[in-house]
């Protein structure tokens, strides 16, 4: 039931009571007044038949004593006179519907008789009657002229603004927070009105700052992923230069052979072709680091997330070419393992392609010559953090496993936090796995590690599968 109704009907049935008990109240009192002043004419005309007619009845007998009694009755019966002979008073014949008094007569000492009183009650019960019928029809017109008053009062001083109250706190919760109230009224409505216009001015200014600090927080993430990235291309271009060495070498060994003349014809020609095949080789290395590097690190604020179905195992194959020069200058072999038939989930290529590349230098640094970097992916069943909503389900599971030197107990709760590093000055800025951490978990993923001393450690990536993309 609406509020407003509510307090109608309260007030209303309030009032109905009121009126009743006022209307009780006032009948009762004027029946006794009724009741007293019928008592007191009883007494006055008892007290003046007890002296006449003793008076009479020794003077004159007793006809000409109760003769006296005839006129005393009125003709319509309400008021009745009666002569009783004998010394026991008469028992009354209506005592519901009459009042009786009997007066007793004695002459000269002896009981000679009672007169008996009475009087019809009717009077007074129609008056009962017809006072209550009064009462409820005042009653009933007062509580509608009241329910009327009340309803319009109540629409337009409570139902329709708390109707607008509603309406703007509806809006407000689905994020509107334009437009004001602008109730004039001066009650605890209209206060409660403009506290909610102040509290929408507050919360556009708090919303204003806050997308100014969100935009300054991404940029100062993409800041940090763009650095990461440029130290990432850092790391892999000591090992790039080795790569682009051999090539280089074969093309300058060939072109000399040609300028100098040692070599003509089709064997030229053959040269030519090497020289643009080994040109071609260095060109896809530059080419992939300059992928890597110019990639977006994070989406620009007020534009959705670049995601597109991403086939993860050619990203991981493309990962792993461009940190094999590393791997290889260490000796290290790494493999990769892709489960048949994958599904496609929506990724931002680049950012995943940066939290392997940063999983799998990390790995390269922490392992031994001759060691092996794995890389596993797989659909696997698991319950996501408490802090993800902890659902479970499936998800697309890409591991890096290595034989390295393992992260020590003490330090593993640290390793996601940004600028913790184990590494000296100049070999690691701390924002690997920092940076690794942040993108998965935009992409409502998360990250466990699995560790041991001297062992190894396996990084498994958890990233929710959309089987329909
Ligand atoms: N595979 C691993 N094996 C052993 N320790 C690891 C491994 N991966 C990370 N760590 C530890 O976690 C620390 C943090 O790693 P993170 O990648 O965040 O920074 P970093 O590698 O030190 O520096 P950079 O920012 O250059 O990556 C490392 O310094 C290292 O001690
Ligand atoms: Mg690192």
């Amino acid at each position: 039931m609406r509020l407003a109704r509510k307090l109608i009907l309260a007030t209303l049935a309030g009032m109905a009571l009121v009126l009743a008990a006022s209307a009780y109240f006032r009948i009762t009192r004027e029946l006794e007044l009724f009741e007293r002043d019928m008592i007191m004419d009883h007494a006055v005309l008892a007290r003046t038949l007890a002296n006449a007619i003793p008076r009479v009845w020794a003077e004159k007998g007793r006809e000409e004593a109760l003769s006296l009694l005839d006129n005393v009755s009125t003709p319509d019966g309400r008021f009745r006179v009666r002569w009783v002979d004998g010394d026991v008073p008469p028992a009354p014949v209506f005592s519901r519907e009459r009042h009786y008094t009997d007066v007793p007569i004695r002459v000269r000492g002896q009981a000679v008789g009672f007169v008996e009183l009475s009087e019809s009650l009717a009077y007074e019960q129609a008056y009962v009657r017809d006072t209550l019928v009064r009462a409820a029809w005042a009653t009933l017109a007062a509580v509608l002229v009241a329910a009327l008053l009340a309803a319009a009062l109540g629409f337009y001083m409570v139902g329709r603004p708390l109707a607008k109250l509603a309406q703007k706190a509806r809006s407000i919760g689905a994020g509107d927070l334009s437009g004001t109230l602008n109730l004039k009224q001066r009650d605890e409505i209209g206060q409660l009105a403009r506290e909610f216009d102040a509290m929408c001015d507050s919360l556009a200014q708090a919303r204003v700052s806050l997308a100014g600090e969100t935009e300054a927080r991404v940029r100062a993430i993409e800041q940090l992923r763009h650095a990461d990235r440029l130290a990432t291309v850092g790391k892999l271009a000591s090992g790039i230069a080795h790569e682009v060495g051999t090539p280089l070498g074969v093309a300058l060994v060939r072109a000399n052979m040609i300028s100098s003349g040692r070599i003509g014809g089709d064997e030229a020609r053959e040269g030519a072709r090497i020289i643009g095949e080994q040109v071609e080789h260095i060109a896809r290395i530059i080419r992939r680091l300059l992928d890597f590097a110019r990639g977006q690190s994070v989406r620009p604020p007020g534009q959705g997330a670049r995601r597109e179905p991403v086939d993860v195992a050619s990203l991981v194959e493309k990962t792993l070419s461009l940190v094999k020069p590393l791997a290889d200058k260490r000796q290290l072999t790494l493999d990769l393992h892709a489960t048949p038939g994958l599904p496609k989930p929506s990724l931002d290529e680049g950012q995943i392609q940066q939290v392997l590349l940063n999983l799998l230098v990390n790995s390269i640094h922490a392992s031994d010559y001759r060691g092996q970097v794995m890389v596993d992916i797989s659909i696997a069943n698991a319950t996501a953090p408490a802090d993800l909503g902890g659902a479970q389900g499936e998800y697309l599971c890409l591991s890096v496993a290595d034989q390295g030197v393992g992260i020590p107990p003490e330090i593993l709760p640290r390793i996601f936090e940004p600028f913790f590093t184990t590494k000296g000055v100049g070999e690691g800025t701390g924002l690997g796995l920092s940076v690794a951490y942040g993108i998965v978990r935009e992409h409502g993923g998360w990250i466990d590690v699995q560790s041991a001393a001297r062992q190894g450690s396996r990084f498994s990536i958890h990233l929710p599968v959309n089987r329909a993309a």
